[in-house]
């Protein structure tokens, strides 16, 4: 790690393994720094290389579009040299260990390692083993810490405050880090979260998170300003949690009817990869009026702008 440059900064140290360890402070000071980015990234205007000469490396053993991009755009945009390993054409095919891996990257000084593994926990296995920092870019159904800061930032954007709101996070909840880290993040941030699943897709405990469990959809959106839906996590399935798809459409999958429920002004939201016509209609998905889906991915780069600035030379509070 770095040393502080200067007293003024906010520093995250060493890692950013989960949504839990944030405080509240922290997460303000993220979610304003990656704002004045998410504007910075619609200008195009100049933005300062506050990462020159730092080397990020993202190393993913699971498929990513949105994620993996936007880590190595976001380090581009800040200046540093970014590199990325796909773990099916790595030495890892060879037989290598991930800690064995990670081992190799360290060596070669990068500054930041930026992992996804399908594994719950083998990301803070892995952040013990080096002497860089390491962000969390999902670990099984764990967590996707940088996934929640953008949720909540898009949200933020969009209704001001995030204190209050009613929240319905719906679908595969089971498999989902993306349902875990927005539970722990946006309840910490002062909204009502509602779970609305099948009670096949609904992990056993999560009451104590302090959600409200729906099994039926129509009732559960009642009265909801933000509708987050989830992909069915098939890869993850060991068994049979849904009869077919179609049936899982018509009582889980967000369509117009059920849409009318929420709140006139309710927003869509989805991390993606989506699965039109099965957890939700392919015309509210594009409907710009309601869905901000584009806006999270835009917004994802910014936040992972603010996270790798955060974890190197630190934040200006
Ligand atoms: C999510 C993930 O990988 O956890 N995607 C993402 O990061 N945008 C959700 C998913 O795969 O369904």
């Amino acid at each position: 790690m770095k040393p502080l440059k200067d007293s003024k900064r906010t520093l995250l140290k060493p890692h950013l393994l989960s949504v839990e360890e944030l405080s509240i402070p922290e997460i303000d000071i993220l979610l304003n720094k990656a704002n004045f980015y998410a504007d910075a990234n619609r200008q195009k205007g100049k933005i300062e290389k506050t990462l020159k000469g730092s080397t990020v490396i993202t190393l993913f053993f699971e498929t990513s579009t949105r994620t993996k991009t936007s880590f190595e755009l976001a380090a581009k945009r800040l200046g540093a040299d970014s590199i990325g390993i796909n773990a099916s054409t790595s030495a890892i095919k060879k037989g290598e260990t991930l800690i064995d891996t990670a081992m190799t990257l360290n060596a070669m000084h990068a500054d930041i390692l930026i992992v996804r593994h399908p594994d719950s926990g083998a990301v803070k296995l892995l952040s013990e083993k080096v002497n860089c920092a390491v962000i969390n870019a999902g670990d099984g159904t764990h967590e996707h810490p940088t996934q929640a800061l953008l949720d909540a930032l898009t949200i933020k954007r969009n209704k001001k405050n995030i204190k209050g709101l009613n929240i319905a996070i719906c679908g595969d909840v089971l498999h989902s880090r993306v349902a875990r880290s927005n539970i722990l993040l946006l309840s910490k941030l002062g909204a009502r979260i509602r779970i609305i699943a099948p009670p096949t897709l609904i992990p056993k405990g999560i009451e104590n998170l302090g959600v409200e469990i729906f099994n039926n959809m129509e009732k559960g959106l009642i009265n909801c300003d933000i509708v987050m839906m989830l992909r069915l996590q098939t890869e993850r399935m060991k068994g049979l949690y849904v009869p077919s798809t179609r049936e899982y459409f018509k009582f889980y999958g967000l369509d117009h009817k059920k849409l009318k429920n929420a709140k006139k002004d309710a927003l869509i939201m989805h991390p993606g990869p989506m699965n039109r016509g099965i957890e939700i209609d392919s015309s509210l998905a594009d409907n710009l009026d309601r869905s901000v889906i584009h806006q999270q991915v835009e917004i994802g780069v910014a936040v992972r702008m603010a996270c790798l600035e955060m974890l190197t030379v630190g934040i200006d509070k």
